[in-house]
């Protein structure tokens, strides 16, 4: 159980490679986004999830851990299946959705065009900005809510040379939520 912990923590401070596109490391970008949802009063479920959102990557980039050859690629759902044997449906639902969020979110322009040019080339990548009908399923999911403020969380959290908290000031956190 402890076990998981210590590994998230392990590959935060392991991680140098750089957020795609962005002047920041994967990790100082999920520590950021866990920051703004603290800003913002979110829930600790919602803070955990903004914490591990981009957690797939991590998985994709280190061979020991297991990742399903059908979902590759898919760094949201590579990550919402690894971590679903820890965490709660309450952390994971926002995490598997925060890409579908994007799609839903990109319907307004003024948000489409806030996107950073990474962001924009991986719109197009996860399939466009969403239709009617992705609108309407997308609405049915029981956490979409806090999926799309874990987006908006995402957006913000690419600042560089900001002063950040370090993987260990969540590990209490952490612990808290494991399953
Ligand atoms: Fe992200």
């Amino acid at each position: 159980m402890l076990n998981i912990v210590n590994q998230i923590i392990l590959a935060f401070t392991n991680n140098k490679s750089l957020y795609i596109g962005e002047g920041l490391t994967m990790s100082e970008h999920m520590i950021q986004t866990a920051m703004l949802a603290e800003n913002n009063k979110s829930s600790s479920d919602l803070i955990c999830s903004s914490l591990l959102h981009d957690y797939g990557h991590f998985v994709i980039e280190d061979p020991n851990q297991l990742v399903n050859d059908k979902i590759d690629g898919n760094h949201e759902a590579i990550g919402a299946n690894y971590l679903k044997n820890f965490f709660s449906n309450e952390i994971i639902e926002p995490i598997l959705l925060h890409v579908d969020a994007k799609k839903y979110l990109a319907r307004d322009e003024k948000y489409f065009n806030n996107l950073s040019e990474a962001s924009k080339i991986s719109l197009k990548l996860q399939g466009g900005i969403m239709n009617n009908e992705e609108v309407k399923k997308f609405e049915q999911k029981r956490n979409y809510k806090n999926a799309i403020k874990l987006r908006r969380f995402d957006e913000d959290a690419k600042k560089q040379n900001i002063k950040i908290k370090k993987i260990e000031d969540y590990k209490e956190l952490l612990i808290s939520k494991i399953i």
